[in-house]
């Protein structure tokens, strides 16, 4: 029997690919759903896809640089489906491309507030549910980015960091209490973010990075985000897990 029956997910950066790809498989698995991104027509695309797998599905439409917004969406989930067990807080932005010293300081902020405060916002909101109904599973979204530096991305690089940094905290302080917290880190993968983003020459040489020859397609994340959400992961916590085809080994 699946492990996510009668479980409920919450999943940020769900119209995205990584995020919807996630959806999707939770959706198959049999778990109700609480989807959320900034991009309302995006998300309703990928609710209708989850729906389509017989989902018990809702939205909201949130920025998760704003916590009270955040809140409000992880309030509103507890009261439509009476829980929240696991979450995927995968929302972020890449940001301009530039050297840092030249580094606009309003696009550095608008990166902290998405990859950085949006985890944390989220995590605030979902842990003290997750304390009272005795436990949870929390994947946060990071990056090959939070391990290591390639030029001309270099806030974001920070943020990935930090993102591993806060998983590893709330993975300490949570872990004794039922709460896993864990963080996948992709190399590039076929989405948004990245999709028709680079002349063919740049992509050539970025799927050359991974020794596996190519970008991951969105589903293959996925795979391991639903791998630490549920029980196969029991014995994971405060972990970075590399899906990244052999970029950083
Ligand atoms: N694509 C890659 O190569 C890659 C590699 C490593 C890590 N990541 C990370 O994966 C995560 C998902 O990215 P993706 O590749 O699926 O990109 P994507 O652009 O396809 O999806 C990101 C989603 O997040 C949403 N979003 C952006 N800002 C938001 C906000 N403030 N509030 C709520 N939602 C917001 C977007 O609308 C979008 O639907 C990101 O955290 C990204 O940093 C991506």
């Amino acid at each position: 029997m699946s492990d996510f029956l009668s479980k409920t997910a919450f999943v940020t950066g769900a119209g995205g690919g990584i995020g919807r790809a996630t959806s999707d498989l939770l959706a198959r698995e049999g778990a109700s759903l609480m989807l959320v991104d900034i991009d309302a027509a995006a998300l309703e695309e990928t609710a209708a896809q989850a729906k389509a797998h017989g989902g018990d599905v809702a939205t909201s439409v949130v920025d998760i640089a704003n916590d009270e917004q955040v809140k409000r969406a992880v309030d509103e989930t507890v009261a439509h489906f009476g829980r929240i067990d696991i979450a995927h807080n995968n929302a972020g932005i890449l940001g301009p491309i530039g050297p840092l010293a030249d580094y606009d300081l309003s696009a550095a902020r608008q990166l902290f507030d998405i990859n950085v405060f949006g985890v944390l916002h989220c995590m605030q909101a979902q842990i003290p549910h997750m304390l009272a109904a005795g436990g949870g599973s929390i994947v946060n979204t990071a990056s090959v980015s939070g391990v290591h530096a390639v030029p001309h991305i270099g806030v974001y690089t920070a943020t990935k960091h930090a993102v591993i940094g806060l998983t590893k905290a709330a993975a300490a302080d949570y872990s004794g209490q039922g709460i896993r917290v864990n963080c996948v880190c992709p190399g590039f993968v076929l989405t948004g973010m990245t999709r028709g983003k680079f002349d063919a020459e740049t992509e050539a040489a970025l799927a050359a990075q991974h020794p596996i020859g190519r970008f991951a397609e969105p589903e293959e994340v996925a795979e391991a985000v639903l791998w630490l959400l549920g029980g196969k992961s029991s014995f994971a916590t405060g972990s970075s897990v590399f899906v990244d085809g052999g970029q950083t080994m």
